[in-house]
């Protein structure tokens, strides 16, 4: 056995997210637009989800072309040249390449100078795994600049036809970009799975199933939204809460809350639950945008910057949760 002693990496200090991006798709589809299939009413889906409208993508607004645009905003806001990205995470459920990842074709297509680069699938949670682990590479070394993204095109697997998710899921995609900080400006991850719950938001059958039926057609999701509902509401709000704990924070300390975009009255629920106070923004970026999973978060946040409800500095608390069942949550400092 050799007794050589391996070098090991050191990283930065502190790491942060130094800019975002988003990319909202060009159809917007009104509750209107969708009623009748799914013999439903506006007002039932505004009370029951806060949704107004979505974004659903064109056949041209592919994830790779919504990623890479979402990603180059984040990049100038970052101040960065691609060619300074060491690593590119993307988040996505909706990538029908099992290979390669879609992260190594926004990496190409970006112009990285050949960046590390993967998918993650942790579902509507994906975004805040990247961040965790952007803020870990960073400082442990072994990337300098992290690119995050998330970017989905549920209307591809959602039924129209299903009363409990043709109004919910949408299409979008948001990024970040984390890198070397003088503070620290990423909390620690907390985050977690439930298995057991794993039949409660899925993709209805296996491509092999999908190919040995006699009428092969994409498998949709499927998700019983109501116990769905109940787990985020009060277990989510739990977990939002060690986040705060981790992050050495309170709840008054906090600027801005911005959890997944599932359902406005489960982001109202996990308010209630933590007892946020007035002067935290909350994001509500569901009205406009619907649920686009793994890009709710960036595009929440993009929407608030935007708005002037965010500010640099701000002190922002992720909370993200869905298929696994598998959760993610930390606080940031806006950039
Ligand atoms: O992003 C990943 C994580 N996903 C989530 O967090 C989603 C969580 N779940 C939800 O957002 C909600 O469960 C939904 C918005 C999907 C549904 O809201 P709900 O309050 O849980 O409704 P429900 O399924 O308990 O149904 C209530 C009633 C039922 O009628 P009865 O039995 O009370 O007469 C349903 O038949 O509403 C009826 N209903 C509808 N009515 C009009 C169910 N879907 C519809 C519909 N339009 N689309």
């Amino acid at each position: 056995m050799s007794d050589v002693r391996l070098a090991t990496a050191t990283g930065a200090t502190h790491a942060a997210i130094l800019g975002v991006g988003a990319y909202r798709p060009s159809r917007v589809v009104p509750n209107a637009d969708l009623v009748a299939a799914i013999d439903s009413s506006d007002e039932w889906i505004q009370q029951r989800s806060g949704i107004r409208e979505r974004r659903w993508a064109t056949a041209e607004e592919t994830v790779q072309l919504m990623a890479v645009s979402a990603a180059r905003t984040a990049l100038e806001r970052s101040g960065l040249d691609p060619r300074q990205i060491d690593c590119v995470v993307v988040a996505t459920v909706t990538h029908f390449l099992q290979t390669p990842a879609l992260a190594t074709l926004v990496a190409h297509e970006l112009g990285t100078d050949q960046a590390a680069a993967f998918d993650i699938s942790a579902a509507c949670a994906g975004f805040c795994h990247g961040v965790a682990l952007a803020s870990d590479l960073v400082r442990g070394g072994s990337a300098g600049h992290v690119l995050v993204i998330g970017v989905e095109r549920l209307s591809d697997i959602t039924d129209p036809t299903d009363r409990g998710t043709a109004f919910i899921f949408a299409d979008g995609a948001g990024a970040a970009v984390v890198g070397p900080s003088e503070d620290p400006g990423i909390g620690p991850v907390v985050w977690g799975s439930d298995g057991e719950q794993s039949e409660l938001i899925r993709q209805r059958e296996d491509w092999r199933d999908v190919l040995a039926s006699p009428d092969p057609a994409i498998p949709h999701l499927v998700m019983q939204g109501n116990p769905v509902f109940r787990w985020a509401s009060f277990t989510m709000a739990k977990v939002a809460q060690q986040a705060l704990d981790r992050a050495g924070i309170g709840v008054d300390d906090l600027d801005l809350f911005v959890p997944h975009q599932a359902n406005m009255r489960i982001t109202d629920a996990m308010a209630r639950t933590m007892k946020l106070p007035d002067h935290v923004r909350i994001a509500r970026d569901i009205a406009e945008q619907g649920n686009t999973s793994a890009a709710s978060i960036p595009l929440a946040l993009d929407r608030m910057l935007a708005d002037g409800e965010a500010h640099s500095g701000d002190l922002a608390l992720f909370i993200a949760f869905g298929a696994g069942l598998s959760y993610a949550g930390q606080v940031v400092r806006v950039p």
